[in-house]
């Protein structure tokens, strides 16, 4: 009975997104532990919220972003790779480096296109990003 009930609620939700596709929407879920404020005192564990987004994402099939204490490409990389979420996103990296995209994508062989004025500080013409730790 309870078996039943149980796949009745997972076609339910199959079917749910199923017209979500057709209708082509894109629904995800964010998944942060809302650490809005600078009092706000968030694990310190690299990506500690990245078991719980790959459970739920599992579970539910649903598109899954994951937010907490995810700072360097490879890590990043990792999360998307291994199949534990669907996006990654950062915050405090981001203040941190505001072209971490750009860092990021260097650190992982490619090039993402610049704005035109930021082309000279670009690794193929600048020696100097070359000379970065
Ligand atoms: C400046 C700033 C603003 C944030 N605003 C929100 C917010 O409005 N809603 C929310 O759920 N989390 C907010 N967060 C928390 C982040 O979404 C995230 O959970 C937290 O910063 C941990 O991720 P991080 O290690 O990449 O910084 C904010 C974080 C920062 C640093």
């Amino acid at each position: 009975m309870h078996r039943r009930r149980h796949q009745r609620g997972n076609r339910a939700r199959i079917c749910d997104r199923f017209r979500l596709k057709q209708a082509r929407i894109s629904f995800y879920s964010s998944f942060s532990s809302g650490g809005v404020s600078a009092e706000a005192r968030n694990p310190t564990g690299p990506g500690y919220n990245v078991p719980i987004a790959e459970r739920v994402r599992r579970d539910s099939g649903i598109t899954i972003r994951v937010v907490g204490l995810i700072v360097t490409p490879k890590q990043a990389e990792a999360i998307i790779a291994e199949g534990k979420a669907d996006m990654v996103a950062m915050a405090r990296a981001m203040l941190d480096d505001p072209h971490w995209g750009w860092h990021a994508a260097r650190a992982l062989g490619a090039e993402v296109k610049r704005p035109n004025q930021y082309l000279r500080s670009g690794p193929a013409v600048w020696p100097g990003a070359a000379m970065r730790d």
